[in-house]
């Protein structure tokens, strides 16, 4: 299967809710989405949003321009029925990131649980490449991960553990480590699962 139907069916095999990600509330990237004091007509990327959550929050702040990407588009569609009428509010994006052609320039890159998918230093070159083109001067960038005490696999797939100081190094020059946080993410099943959040600014 291609990377697009086998997450299009982790989405529909475990349901709205039912994935091991999922968040009633993202409060660890809203915090440091509040930490970057963005205006409201500031562009907004969540990269791999998935059915996410965290689009329903940036709406309700008030932030006007929102894109959503994922390469599933069983995952965007579950995010917009939920999102009803306001689904028409976001822009929705389905693409594989390492491929992304940026639309516009964003001030802002969140990504909780997508870039530690990219086990190929080459995926992973062609990832920042986009994020480097994408993002505007003085953009913020905040990547969550897998801690290094985390899980090995995530979605039964291998994944990248990093903490703050492999992060800054993987990333390489024009990024400025602002902030870290660490989360005890507790799966829909009661297991926990360790997270580290980063907060850069491109210089
Ligand atoms: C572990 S989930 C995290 C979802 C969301 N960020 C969250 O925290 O709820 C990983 C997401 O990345 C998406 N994804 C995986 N590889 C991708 C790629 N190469 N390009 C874009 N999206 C991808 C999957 O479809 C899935 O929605």
């Amino acid at each position: 299967v291609d990377k697009g139907s086998y997450w299009d069916n982790a989405y529909i095999k475990k349901g709205v809710g039912g994935v091991s990600w999922y968040q009633d509330s993202p409060d660890y990237s809203l915090r440091l989405i509040k930490a970057c004091r963005l205006k409201s007509d500031a562009a907004l990327i969540d990269v791999g949003g998935g059915a996410s959550r965290l689009v329903d929050h940036l709406l309700a702040m008030g932030f006007t321009n929102l894109s959503v990407l994922d390469i599933s588009s069983e995952a965007l569609s579950q995010a917009r029925s939920r999102l009803e009428a306001d689904a028409e509010r976001v822009a929705w994006l389905e693409a594989d990131i390492t491929t992304f052609d940026p639309p516009q320039s964003y001030a802002l890159w969140h990504d909780r649980a997508v870039f530690h998918f990219l086990t190929d230093a080459e995926d992973r070159r062609r990832y920042l490449s986009v994020v480097k083109a994408a993002l505007q001067p003085e953009a913020n960038l905040i990547i969550a991960t897998f801690a290094p005490d985390g899980p090995d696999r995530c979605s039964d797939l291998p994944i990248e553990k990093y903490d703050a100081e492999k992060m800054v190094a993987t990333l390489g020059n024009g990024f400025d480590l602002q902030e870290t946080l660490s989360e005890q993410h507790v799966r829909p099943d009661g297991r926990l699962q360790h997270f580290n959040y980063c907060r850069f600014k491109r210089v």
